[in-house]
């Protein structure tokens, strides 16, 4: 698959089509900025993620990160394919409620929970509640002790992946990593034997990892997946019976590509983008992890002499990251120095999403003609700040105001990372059943002050 194509983008004239839809269309229609999600790609991601790991026999259960993308209709359409919520926070946990799903559908992550956070776990019944620390099972103890009801509980392991300096996708899994139980240490040890001594309170499921975002190859899930065993092998040990590993989320996406630290700082010093990646796996990243997975699931199950263990994923980019763009207007292009443009829009990372400077999103002009003049841009937002990147250096057709850009891959962390900076947040837009519709409003003016109160002479009342 080539061009266009790798981003389900096709043209028609000089109009460019996502999902069917002319893009300029949709921009005068809604008004830019503005994020399309389509509801076909969201689906068709899902289809792809469960059949990859089922061809390898593996019943696999995808928990859906919330965090990256918590708009109540794209979480509905992943809910009606069958995907649960993995939660972080008591606002993730009620919106996972609130949207219909039981309990048994939510996984309970997260590096702090609040006592409330752990209470809700427990009394909704969560599938999942991933324990951290010690403290965190002691406080769990007390809670379940209090409600009556016991808790499932899996426990997130550190499974000491070796510090890739200068590269951020596996940060959560490496060995520097503040996050997860360390194998050897006398916390892990404690914890082990207080869930052994209080079955009555705490059905141990299993064990959870989650290595970072962005991961682009199988390796350091192979890698995570040889230091579990090591820690399934103590809770065996310890007298507990494992049913299932939860190996998080982190998968890339193909068109997309994060930032080493190099090619941050590049970017800062000499303002050089990266281009999105070229190079067309022969083989997908998820049948690669899938088949890394159940090899080494069975292999395990077999040796022990224990059943197979039920495998659970936690995936955010991967579903809604390709599912969703970013539509933006040219206001302003400029001439600089040694011949570079730069192409001013309406909105970029300083209110969108910090992603924009650490990962390269490839950028397309729309109602331009493919064959159209290929000229350099930095693209920017329209924040008084260098800082407020959407893209440096792409390729495209002359800009002028008023024309239309498409960024892609934009449904990963941008609803859930943007901001208020300087005004409302955009819209969204999604394309369901051959049409699009709006599935959240832009913000007003008066949304952004309609909890706020103000006083003194002149004043005019803020909002009832
Ligand atoms: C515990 C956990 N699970 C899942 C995810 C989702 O990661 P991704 O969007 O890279 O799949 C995250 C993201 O930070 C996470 O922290």
């Amino acid at each position: 698959m080539n061009g266009l194509e790798r981003w389900g983008l096709s043209r028609r004239g000089t109009q460019l089509l996502w999902d069917d839809h002319d893009l300029s269309d949709l921009a005068a229609r809604f008004g830019t900025p503005l994020f399309v999600v389509s509801r076909h790609r969201l689906e068709e991601a899902f289809t792809a993620m469960e059949a990859a790991f089922r061809s390898q026999g593996l019943a696999l259960e995808i928990f859906f990160s919330v965090k990256t993308n918590p708009v109540p209709r794209v979480l509905e359409i992943l809910a009606g394919c069958g995907a649960g919520a993995e939660v972080i926070s008591e606002f993730e946990l009620w919106l996972a409620r609130k949207l219909g799903l039981d309990g048994d559908r939510i996984v309970v992550n997260g590096t702090l929970k609040s006592e409330a956070l752990l209470r809700a776990a427990v009394t909704h019944g969560a599938h999942l509640i991933n324990i951290e620390t010690l403290a965190e099972l002691e406080t769990l103890r007390e809670i379940v002790e209090r409600e009556g009801r016991r808790a499932n509980i899996g426990l997130r392991i550190n499974p000491g992946l070796r510090k890739r300096a200068f590269h951020f996708t596996t940060a959560s899994g490496s060995s520097t990593s503040p996050i997860g139980f360390r194998r050897g240490s006398g916390e892990w040890q404690k914890a082990l034997r207080l869930i052994v001594r209080r079955p009555d309170l705490f059905a141990f499921r299993g064990l959870h990892f989650h290595l970072g975002s962005g991961i682009r190859e199988a390796g350091p899930y192979r890698d995570a997946l040889a230091s579990a065993a090591g820690f399934f092998d103590d809770a065996l040990a310890a007298g507990l019976q494992p049913e299932a590993l939860d190996i998080g989320g982190g998968f890339g996406i193909d068109t997309l590509k994060e930032a080493t630290a190099g090619e941050v700082l590049r970017l800062f010093v000499w303002n050089r983008g990266q281009e999105p990646p070229d190079a067309t796996r022969s083989r997908g990243l998820l049948d690669e992890v899938a088949d890394v997975c159940a090899g080494t699931l069975s292999d395990y199950a077999r040796k022990r002499g224990i059943p197979p263990l039920r495998l659970l994923v936690e995936p955010g980019r991967a579903l809604s990251g390709p599912a969703q763009i970013l539509l933006l207007s040219v206001r302003s292009v400029r001439e600089r120095a040694r011949g570079r443009r730069a192409a001013f829009c309406d909105a970029g990372a300083m209110s969108l999403s910090p992603l924009l400077i650490s990962e390269s999103h490839a950028v397309f002009a729309a109602g331009r003609a493919e064959d159209a003049g290929r000229l350099r841009y930095d693209i920017y937002g329209s924040l008084p700040t260098p800082l407020d990147i959407v893209s440096l250096g792409r390729r495209l057709p002359e800009l002028n105001p008023g024309d239309v850009l498409a960024v892609m891959d934009t449904g990963a962390y941008f609803t859930s990372l943007g901001n208020n900076f300087a005004g409302p947040r955009p819209a969204i837009a999604m394309i369901e059943n051959g049409s699009a519709s709006l599935i959240r409003k832009r913000e007003t003016f008066e949304d952004l002050v309609s909890r706020d109160a103000v006083s003194g002479a002149g004043a005019t009342e803020v909002s009832s």
